[in-house]
């Protein structure tokens, strides 16, 4: 069975009496709303503990994690590692975001390191993919997220993979206001669904959740949420605000 998930990646914004109070928010409006999907807060790391406080005993909700570094424990100073994160109670963790691989100089390696120290923790994988604006433009996207598929995630095994969540973000598209046409979106998901079922078989394939994202928003989240093979939204800008993200999940999984 594929998830639904709407995931708020709150990056490097918001206070920490804005994140409590953001969360709070949003529970209460949510109290008596059964949902069809997961809420996933991606926090900043420091507020990870407090935020987890407030939504633990609220099973429609999931704490994510925006970054980790893949050892166990040793001297990384400055790093967390996955073993910190699941005790503090993430279930979640963003991997391949595009900020971390053109900020960050992340590559294709070390995020194989970051999926198998995340599943290793049974922390659920979110592997972002998409391409640049150049590689839309001159028509290569398909072959980068391919590369981007297989030398991250195709060390792992059929039962693994099973764990793992993958978004789909065109880098052109985030924080831009700029969203792919439905037909562009697809192409994508199916493309990866493919690559997914030659690699892994279709059983599996079809079981795995892509979510999209890239500047959705209030407009325009209820027609990216129903295309076909869109489980779900990987949601920035508009899900640091009670209201907007609010009407997102009314039009998506409530
Ligand atoms: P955006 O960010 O919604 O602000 O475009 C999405 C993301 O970076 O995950």
């Amino acid at each position: 069975m594929r998830k639904k998930i709407i995931a708020a990646n709150w990056k490097m914004h918001l206070t920490l009496n804005e994140s409590i109070s953001l969360t709070n928010s949003i529970l209460t409006k949510l109290e008596s709303t059964k949902l069809n999907g997961t809420i996933v807060l991606i926090p900043a790391s420091l507020y990870l503990s407090e935020i987890n406080k407030n939504i633990k005993n609220h099973h429609q909700f999931a704490l994510g994690a925006q970054n980790f570094y893949p050892g166990i424990f040793g001297a990384f100073t400055g790093e967390i590692s996955a073993t910190m994160l699941s005790n503090v109670g993430v279930e979640y963790v963003l991997i391949g975001h595009s900020e971390r691989r053109t900020i960050f100089q992340e590559k294709n390696a070390f995020l194989a390191e970051k999926i198998n120290s995340a599943l290793q923790e049974d922390l659920i994988p979110i592997f972002c993919c998409g391409e640049n604006k150049n590689s839309r433009e001159k028509g290569d996207f398909l072959e980068t997220i391919k590369i981007q598929l297989e030398e991250s995630l195709f060390q792992i095994s059929c039962n693994e993979i099973s764990k793992v969540i993958i978004a789909y973000e065109p880098i052109w598209a985030i924080g831009t206001g700029i969203t792919p046409t439905s037909e562009e979106i697809m192409e994508v998901h199916e493309y990866i669904r493919g690559i997914l079922a030659s690699k892994y078989g279709t059983d599996i394939a079809e079981n795995i959740s892509i979510l999209y994202g890239g500047s959705c928003n209030t407009q325009n989240a209820s027609s990216l949420y129903t295309l076909p093979d869109v489980d779900g939204l990987l949601i920035g800008g508009s899900s640091l605000k009670a209201d907007s993200f609010l009407e997102i999940i009314k039009n998506t999984i409530a």
